[in-house]
């Protein structure tokens, strides 16, 4: 069943499809969870961590949290021996809960609201190895007003974007991290009142074979910028970074972000992340320590890439309605469930394992071009469009694949939607992860 093309026949292959999954398991599961129904195979987030590690030996490699923060995830990702990159205060609280120390805590601070800070500035009390990351000069300010003396990065605005779509390409946003020609002086004075330790930029998510080009010239020009800021400078003023002529500062890492793609689609190759660490290597060049006695560490803050292909999600078919236009099978999970498809165009790919009453097993049947459409009174709320899949009938069980990353991460509660129950399976067994809520979970908040 696996692919292969992209598999082969290695243990840990680059990709797991949706073909790959236990079509008999996932029904089970389905049936005994109900649907919509999120399954997690940790073995698989194990896998990846591997490969990460692997094809990155010498690199820090941070799980952006954000992309799945399920307990057992972030357990299995600490114990693999990733760090935990953390977008806020609720994902800071998450990795702690999950057991990672301070020292390998990464908070990214965007537009960081008071709130957070105080929470990561207490948090930093009692882990003093934490590091907050910092995209403007004013968030230095805020936290220095609170106290704060300890580990910083400084998030540049590299002016190179990439990803999947404009809405998460973030290296060349204005919204992100201090201007590239502003951030040496910027780095230097935060260096007065804090320990400065790095520098860091992300080009953005879901960058793919053909986007590592922007990849490699945000990663050197991070080299670049690392090297003026290390090394002693004979101020010649010629430098980009206004960096001339000044002491060196010891940092210890230049963090080029996340934003390892994987293939929505069935045929679409995998990345190749040996290439891409070499690639990756090769564009940062060595920086050394400000002493120049060794180099600087490379970091990398994959998120997508430990959870996406570890995870699908399960929904059964409610209703089938011919269209003079084409056939709508509607579908018990929507956009409140995965979002990606409406907020991105994100493709998924979807497979009938079948389970309707009377009817052959999906192989059997013949491939039909269908709308999946989910219960949300939006029309953006469909899965796909006209995409050929084994006839779905009522009381089918859908699987839409590579749904471990950002998919329960987005549901929400819109239309009253009490979000759907996840469970992991961890070495054979399979558990509930996060129950289903209900409707009075739903009010839960309301006074
Ligand atoms: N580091 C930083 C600072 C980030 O902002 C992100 C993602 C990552 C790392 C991890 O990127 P990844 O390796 O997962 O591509 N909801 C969107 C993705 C938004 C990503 C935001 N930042 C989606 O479903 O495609």
């Amino acid at each position: 069943m696996s692919d292969p093309d992209s598999n082969g026949a290695s243990a840990n292959p680059p990709v797991r499809r949706l073909a790959d999954w236990d079509a008999e398991r996932l029904s089970g599961l389905a049936a005994e969870h109900g649907t919509p129904l999120y399954v997690q195979d940790l073995d698989r987030v194990r896998e990846n961590c591997e490969r990460l590690l692997s094809a990155f030996p010498d690199a820090d490699v941070r799980y952006a949290v954000k992309a799945h923060t399920g307990r057992a995830v972030l357990e299995a990702v600490r114990e693999a021996g990733l760090d935990a990159e953390c977008a806020s205060a609720g994902e800071v609280d998450r990795a702690l809960a999950a057991g990672f120390g301070g020292d390998r805590l990464h908070y990214t601070a965007v537009n960081p609201p008071a709130r957070d800070l105080d929470y990561v500035v207490a948090a930093a009390e009692q882990e003093p190895d934490l590091t907050v990351t910092v995209g403007a000069a004013d968030t230095l300010d805020r936290l220095a007003d609170r106290g704060f003396t300890g580990r910083v990065c400084l998030r540049v605005n590299p002016g190179v974007g990439a990803g999947h779509h404009e809405k998460v390409r973030t290296g060349a946003a204005a919204k992100f991290g201090v201007p590239y020609d502003r951030a040496a002086r910027v780095a230097r004075e935060a260096a007065e009142r804090f320990d400065v330790v790095g520098i860091h930029a992300h080009a953005g998510s879901g960058i793919d074979a053909d986007q590592l080009d922007s990849h490699r010239e945000l990663v050197s020009r991070m080299g670049d910028l690392a090297r003026s800021l290390t090394t002693p400078s004979d101020g010649d003023g010629a430098d980009a970074t206004d960096a001339a002529s000044a002491d060196p500062l010891y940092l210890e890492y230049v963090d080029v972000g996340g934003g390892f793609g994987v293939p929505y689609e069935e045929d679409a190759p995998a990345l190749d992340l040996p290439a891409v660490a070499e690639a990756t290597r090769e564009a940062l060049g060595p920086v050394p320590t400000a002493d120049g006695e060794g180099e600087l560490d490379l970091a990398v803050e994959p998120g997508r890439y430990v959870v996406a292909d570890a995870g699908v999600l399960l929904t059964r078919v409610n209703t089938t309605k011919p269209t003079p236009g084409e056939d709508v099978v509607g579908v018990d999970a929507g956009m409140t469930d995965l979002l990606r498809p409406a907020m991105y165009d994100a493709y998924h790919p979807i497979r009938n394992l079948g389970g309707a009453d009377d009817e052959p097993a999906p192989a059997e049947r013949s491939a039909t071009p269908v709308t999946v459409a989910g219960p949300i009174c939006e029309t953006g709320d469909t899965f796909c469009e006209n995409r050929a899949i084994a006839r779905p009938s009522r009381g089918d069980l859908l699987a839409v694949g590579i749904a471990g990353a950002y998919g329960y991460e987005m549901a929400h509660q819109y239309n009253s939607r009490p979000r759907p129950a996840e469970v992991v399976l961890d070495a054979g067994d399979a558990r509930v992860a996060r129950r289903r809520e209900s409707l009075p979970d739903l009010v839960e908040v309301e006074r």
